[in-house]
């Protein structure tokens, strides 16, 4: 495993630019739409990782670089037409993501989000079904990227070629009742067909899992891609993002903190009690009591079934992850921009414990997973340790599961 990264270098990276072009212009026009830039760019806010040690900026949709040329482009379109307040940004947009399951719940408002980055020049969505009348809809919004659909086993290769990042939300969620795990026969079949034609078609893609249980579909995608000859641990990824959101959203409540401070490092896999966030990393620094400490995580492990019973039938979380996703997604584009300082809790192939795949925060390169944050791994409280013993039997059974389907049956050739 790739070396520790040092606390100090766990800086998310806010950037600052971002704030003094909002400052500066406050009334812009951007991506062609009238509005007041400051808002546009606050209400980004949370799509970019919060920064552990410099939150003061606004986080930002934007990568650094872009968010540079941004700011000249902007500041020089600015002074060509300051007799009046609108101006336009036309961003740089070069990366190529594709969506599988692009209809769904989490796929529509996922889709949005991405159509809305100034780093992406093809959005692809795949689904099988209704996926024409997404793509046509979404096409009418005037941002940088071109969107294409695509269906029917045929397509999925077309949808897949020279792809940067594949965001795979695809599958049935959970209805009252039901576990992660309940989903596991038909979401595992899914997954595996659909990982399969990635490898086939754009194998040095980064690759998102959502459809749930991720606990076990992630390791079954690590052994479809290890048949297929071209597994990379660095780029296969399960998306716990929304772990992560979810805590730093109920401590900031709890504590009465700014939200945008706000950041919580979730450890362990993406079910139940796998679920472990590291409370006591909190930043900025803040005291628990035990009873906060039990309250809050047991919050944190039980928020999906929360939002499960909310929907009474109607699915699971659908807006808070398509928006976990999304800043996953710009994470990637933003690592694969060449921003040295992206940093998120994953769901990946691991070292940190005995289990071959672990959460844990990690720093993004172009590459994929460049390191873990072994600071975040360190002088846990005695609650944490517990939780981390009582975790393991759960997430080796999960990942065992995941990785017996594949071996039961033959891979497609
Ligand atoms: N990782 C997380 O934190 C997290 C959070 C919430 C939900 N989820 C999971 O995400 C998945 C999707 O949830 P949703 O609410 O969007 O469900 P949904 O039913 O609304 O959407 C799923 C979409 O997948 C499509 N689909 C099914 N089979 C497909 C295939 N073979 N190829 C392409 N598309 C296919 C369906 O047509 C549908 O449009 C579920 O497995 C859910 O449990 C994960």
């Amino acid at each position: 495993m790739a070396a520790a990264t040092s606390a100090t270098a766990l800086s998310i990276g806010s950037t600052a630019c971002v704030g003094s072009i909002a400052t500066s212009h406050a009334n812009s026009k951007s991506f062609g739409v009238r509005f007041n830039s400051s808002n546009y760019l606050r209400r980004f806010s949370g799509l970019k990782a919060a920064s552990s040690i410099d939150s003061e900026g606004d986080t930002s949709f934007l990568a650094k670089e872009s968010c540079a040329s941004i700011q000249k482009s902007f500041v020089s379109r600015a002074q060509k037409r300051n007799q009046r307040s609108w101006t336009y940004v036309q961003p740089q947009a070069s990366y190529k993501v594709a969506v599988l399951g692009a209809a769904g719940g989490i796929g529509q408002p996922l889709a949005l989000l991405v159509k809305m980055s100034p780093l992406v020049s093809a959005l692809n969505l795949y689904d099988v079904a209704n996926v024409k009348g997404v793509a046509a809809d979404l096409s009418h919004c005037n941002t940088p990227s071109q969107v294409s659909n695509f269906t029917g086993d045929k397509e999925l290769a077309s949808c897949l070629k020279g792809v940067n990042v594949v965001v795979i939300p695809a599958g049935v969620p959970r209805k009252p009742g039901m576990t992660r795990d309940d989903l596991f026969n038909i979401n595992a079949s899914i997954v595996r067909s659909l990982v399969e034609a990635v490898a086939d078609n754009c194998p040095d893609a980064f690759i998102h899992i959502i459809s749930n249980p991720v606990n076990s579909t992630v390791p079954i995608a690590a052994e479809i891609l290890k048949q297929k000859g071209v597994y990379d641990p660095k780029k296969l990824f399960g998306v716990t993002t929304l772990d992560v959101v979810r805590a730093n959203t109920f401590v900031a409540q709890k504590k009465n903190l700014r939200l945008i401070d706000v950041d919580v490092p979730v450890i362990g896999g993406h079910a139940g009690i796998t679920i472990l966030p590291l409370l006591s990393k909190t930043k900025p620094s803040v005291t628990f009591t035990d009873e906060e400490v039990q309250e809050l995580t047991v919050r944190i492990q039980n928020a999906g079934t929360e939002v499960v019973e909310a929907k009474a039938g109607a699915g699971s979380a659908t807006l808070s992850m398509a928006y976990a996703a999304a800043r996953f997604v710009e994470s990637s584009l933003r690592a694969f921009d060449g921003d040295s300082d992206v940093y998120e809790c994953s769901y990946v192939q691991s070292e940190v414990t005995e289990l071959p795949f672990f959460a844990s925060r990690i720093k993004l390169g172009r590459e994929g997973v460049e390191a873990v944050v072994k600071s975040d791994l360190e002088g846990f409280t005695k609650y944490e340790e517990k939780a981390l013993e009582a975790l393991k039997p759960e997430l080796k059974a999960s990942i065992e599961k995941g990785i017996n389907f594949v071996h039961k049956q033959p891979v497609a050739a």
